[in-house]
């Protein structure tokens, strides 16, 4: 008796636990909403549901194919556009005061689903939090979205990722790829690092020889990059071998508007006058010895390198440096339509101006007490030409040292003090700090994960509690903080499997840092919420993520 009183009981607490789970499983949408308010009840979602669109209106037509297109990979079905009759999911475009550019508001009813907001891209937002509420893996169930009002906008307008393809090269379905899941966070804009010591990985039309010679270096098997990281094979000759790779104009146009569909702008970065090593052997006159070198191969760790046999950086002695870099320039601004330019700037060798009777002529006639402001004389004649061109100068935060170009714009990455120099000179500032922003780094420490970069430990907890705002700064000066971004160097990261896992979940985290507001921050709901939807739907699409914070019982199981 009581035992069967007691598995009464259970089976009560079984289906009253399972009904509370199951509420709070109806909606996990990262990153959370600035408001959001569930509802009793539900839309359910079939073939015969409508999205509806202002006729003619080509923008809200690709949103309205681009969300169907998701619907038949979770039901296998697609949605008709604009039919008269039956429910709908409704688009509009209007004026509203009360969220901005990239806000949106969303309202489930029973009867209907309305998305409205003041641009394409509020649109786009409201569909990625709708898409979040829809089953993570494929399913024949009738879909059901519960009924709810959301009103969202972002925190910061500035919410990035700077992914470098020299050290390893990534082909653009996996730069596709990361677009996809960069635009399911609300993340907008993509940093692109085309060109570093160890590859040129753009195509530049008046100088073939940047990716016929700059975009192929002679790998040594066991070399410092490779060396502990556990996805990497060695060849089984050992002997050094080609490994390279560049993406044609056409490619990197391709990009653009693919991510731009998406509400992400792509900048591109070529690094100047440091980290051009690649460069610098397809076109060796352009450095200060001039001398002819090879591309640097993966033993090269932070340009420790002997100066004496290779070049890193450009000479600023030279004119012609000037307008080859312009010429760079010139195309690079007909593939990417971005306002900002990223020029590099970090960790330049001044040892080779120091040495070299050009570069110091060129401070004796412009009267430039060091070679830090021989940098910034670099950097400002470069600023000139882009902002002839109506583009502004991005820059790393060594941009600082030897003065700020007028009208420059700092991603602060040696910490925040960067960035809070920069916003008290009147310079806007995009956090980037390494630590706990550079997602090379290990997540949780060396035991069980592969070789990564040392210096800090950038948990998911410490990414998903960095917030842009330092406390040195006024709230008046935190008005050119614009935003932040992470980072991902590759010098350790081989394949895309290990790409994956170092982004992942640390993305979304800084995702909602830097969209949802700092009183609706919540670590353990953010956990929550990445087991009851985001790791599902990763694990179903094959992706890898780094597993701490997964709480499947067969990931338990798995690991006793
Ligand atoms: C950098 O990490 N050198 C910008
Ligand atoms: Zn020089």
């Amino acid at each position: 008796m009581i035992k069967n009183n007691d598995r009464a009981i259970c089976l009560l607490l079984y289906f009253l636990f399972g009904f509370i789970l199951q509420a709070q499983a109806q909606v996990s949408i990262i990153p959370q909403p600035a408001s959001m308010e569930l509802k009793d009840g539900y839309f359910i979602l079939d073939e015969n549901t409508s999205i509806r669109f202002k006729p003619g209106n080509r923008e809200l037509a690709a949103l309205g194919a681009y969300f169907s297109n998701h619907i038949s990979e979770v039901a296998g079905y697609t949605l008709p556009l604009n039919k008269k009759k039956g429910k709908s999911i409704r688009f509009v475009l209007e004026r509203m005061a009360d969220v901005g550019a990239e806000g949106y508001k969303l309202s489930v009813s029973p009867s209907a689903i309305l998305i409205k907001a003041n641009t394409r891209a509020g649109i786009f937002y409201g569909l990625q939090s709708l898409l979040q509420t829809l089953p993570a893996v494929r399913t024949n169930q009738a879909l059901q979205v519960p009924c709810m009002e959301v009103t969202d906008e972002p925190r910061f307008g500035w919410r990035g990722m700077m992914l470098d393809v020299s050290r390893h090269f990534y082909s653009i379905e996996t730069i596709k790829e990361f677009i996809d899941l960069l635009a399911l966070y609300k993340m907008n804009t993509f940093h692109w690092h085309l060109t570093d010591n160890e590859g040129w990985r753009l195509e530049i039309k008046k100088y073939p020889k940047l990716t016929l010679v700059g975009a192929w270096r002679q790998e040594i098997p066991g070399s410092v990059f490779y060396k502990q990281d556990s996805t990497y094979k060695e060849p089984l000759t050992g002997r050094p071998y080609t490994y390279g790779g560049y993406y044609t104009q056409e490619q990197a146009k391709e990009v653009v508007a693919y991510a731009s569909a998406r509400n992400i702008t792509v900048i591109p970065e070529i690094e100047m006058p440091g980290h051009s090593g690649a460069a610098l052997a397809a076109y060796p006159e352009f450095s200060c010895t001039q001398h002819p070198q090879q591309v640097p191969n993966s033993t090269l760790w932070n340009g420790v390198t002997d100066p004496a046999e290779i070049s890193l950086n450009y000479c600023a002695g030279n004119d012609s440096t000037f307008l080859f870099l312009q010429d760079i320039l010139k195309e690079l601004m007909v593939i990417f339509p971005s306002a900002y330019i990223h020029i590099g700037g970090d960790e330049v060798d001044k040892s080779y101006w120091e040495k070299c009777p050009r570069c110091q002529k060129r401070m004796a006639d412009e009267n430039l007490e060091n070679e830090e402001e021989l940098q910034s004389y670099f950097i400002r004649r470069m600023e000139k030409y882009l902002l002839a061109h109506n583009r502004k100068l991005l820059g790393w935060d060594e941009i600082l040292e030897g003065g700020l170009a007028p009208s420059a714009t700092v991603v602060s990455w040696r910490g925040e003090k960067g960035g809070i120099a920069a916003a008290k000179q009147g310079h806007n500032v995009i956090m980037s700090p390494s630590d706990p922003l550079y997602f090379n780094r290990y997540q949780a420490g060396p035991e069980g994960e592969p070789f990564a970069a040392k210096y800090s430990i950038n948990t998911l907890e410490r990414v998903y509690n960095y917030n842009p705002y330092p406390e040195a700064l006024s709230s008046a000066e935190t008005k050119y903080v614009l935003g932040g971004q992470f980072a991902i160097w590759t010098e350790f990261i081989s394949s895309v499997e290990h790409l994956e896992y170092m982004l992942l979940p640390r993305m979304p985290a800084i995702a909602e840092a830097l969209w949802t507001p700092l009183e609706k921050k919540d670590f353990e709901s953010f956990v929550n919420r990445l087991n009851q939807w985001h790791f599902i739907a990763w694990e179903q699409q094959g992706i890898r993520f780094h597993p701490l914070y997964y709480k499947s019982r067969t990931h338990e199981a798995s690991r006793k």
